[in-house]
C-alpha cells in the first residue's frame, strides 16, 4: 500500500480509502438500507488487513445503516487500525444543538467514542450560509476540545468560486473532499480547486474517482475505444491511477461494491507510486474524454 502525507497532519494516509456508500445489498439495489452485512464486513476488513487506513461513512449512506455496519466491521481490534471519517448532515440541522445530538447518535452507531475526521456534508452556497448562521464552527470546536472529533473538514458540491470561498472562510480546516476524475476536471472544485486547496495546506480527499462507477460502465462508442486499445490495465485501474498521479491528492475514496473490486483496487493502490500512467495511457484517456464530450447530452 502506498501512503501519503495527510495535509497538515503528521500522519500518512493510504492512497486508497474505503468509501462506505456502496456496500453490496441483499436485494442488489445500490444504496439500499439492506446491506449484505457479512460480505460488507469481510470486504472492509480485507482492505484494512492490506493497509487501507481511511474509512469514510455518512449519516445518510444506506439509509443510516452504513454507520452501523462500519461500527460492526471495526470491532475485534479493527477500529484502532484506521482513521474514521463521518459527516454532519447539515440539511437536518435546525438549531446548533442538533449538531451534538446527531454526532452523539453517530458515535453510538459506530461503537466508538470519537471520529478522527468529521465533515460538514455536501457544502454548497446555501448550506455554507447555514453553517455560519448556526455557528457550527463553535459546535465542532467544542467537540474537538472534548475529544469526540479529531479534525474538521467539508465535502463539497457547488462551483469552484464557492469552493474557494469556503476554503478561505475558516482557518482551521484540515481537509476537504470533492469529486475528481479524468472526466470531471472542470466540474465543481475540479483542477482549480485541487490546486487552490493544496496550496492552502489542506489534505485532499477525492471522491468518485471512477465517477461513481460510470467510467467502468461506458456507453457503446467509449466501450469500442477501450476494447480496441492495448489492455494495459482495467478501466477502473486507469481511472484510479489518473487520480493518484496528482501528487496533491492524499487519498482516493472508492465505494467498492464487491470483494473483487476491493481486491483489484487494493492491488492498484499498492503500485500507485511505482506505476504512473504511461504517455500512451494518458493519450487514451484524452481520447476517451473527447469521445464523451462529443456524445449527445
Ligand atoms: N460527501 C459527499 O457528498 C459524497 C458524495 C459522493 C461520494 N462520497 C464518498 O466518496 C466515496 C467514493 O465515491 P464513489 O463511491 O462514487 O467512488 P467511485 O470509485 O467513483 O465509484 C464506486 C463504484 O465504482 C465501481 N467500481 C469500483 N471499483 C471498481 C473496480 N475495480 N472495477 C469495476 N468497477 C468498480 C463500482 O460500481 P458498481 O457498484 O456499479 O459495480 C462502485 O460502486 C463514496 O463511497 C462515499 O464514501 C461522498
Amino acid at each position: 500500500m502506498e501512503y501519503r502525507k495527510f495535509g497538515p497532519l503528521d500522519w500518512e494516509v493510504s492512497a486508497l480509502g474505503f468509501g462506505c456508500a456502496r456496500f453490496p445489498t441483499v436485494n442488489g439495489v445500490e444504496f439500499d438500507p439492506g446491506i449484505s452485512e457479512a460480505e460488507a464486513i469481510a470486504m472492509l476488513r480485507y482492505a484494512i488487513d492490506r493497509g487501507v487506513n481511511y474509512v469514510d461513512t455518512a449519516h445518510i449512506y444506506h439509509g443510516g445503516n452504513s454507520e452501523i455496519v462500519v461500527g460492526k466491521a471495526l470491532q475485534d481490534g479493527y477500529r484502532a487500525k484506521v482513521r474514521l471519517a463521518d459527516k454532519s448532515p447539515i440539511w437536518l440541522l435546525e438549531k446548533s444543538e442538533d449538531f451534538d445530538t446527531i454526532l452523539d447518535g453517530q458515535l453510538r452507531k459506530l461503537q466508538t467514542d470519537h471520529v478522527d475526521f468529521y465533515l460538514l456534508h455536501g457544502l454548497d452556497a446555501k448550506s455554507w450560509t447555514k453553517v455560519q448562521e448556526l455557528d457550527l464552527f463553535s459546535c465542532a470546536e467544542k467537540a474537538i476540545a472534548d475529544g469526540r472529533i479529531g479534525h474538521l473538514g467539508f465535502s463539497f458540491h457547488d462551483t469552484v468560486e464557492v469552493f474557494e470561498q469556503i476554503v478561505d472562510g475558516y482557518d482551521k480546516w484540515t481537509f476537504c473532499q470533492f469529486i475528481y476524475n479524468f472526466l470531471d476536471t472542470e466540474k465543481q472544485a475540479g483542477t482549480r480547486g485541487l490546486k487552490y486547496a493544496a496550496a492552502k495546506g489542506l489534505a485532499i480527499v477525492v471522491m468518485e474517482p471512477i465517477q461513481g462507477g460510470k467510467i467502468a460502465r461506458p456507453p457503446d462508442p467509449v466501450r469500442a475505444i477501450w476494447e480496441g486499445a492495448p489492455q494495459t490495465r482495467t478501466v477502473s485501474a486507469l481511472a484510479l491511477q489518473w487520480v493518484w498521479d496528482h501528487r496533491e491528492v492524499a487519498v482516493a475514496l472508492s465505494g467498492m461494491s464487491s470483494m473483487q473490486q476491493v481486491e483489484e483496487n487494493v492491488a492498484c493502490a499498492g503500485a500507485a507510486h511505482t506505476a504512473p500512467l504511461t504517455e500512451d495511457e494518458r493519450a487514451l484517456l484524452r481520447r476517451i474524454r473527447q469521445t464523451y464530450e462529443e456524445l449527445p447530452a
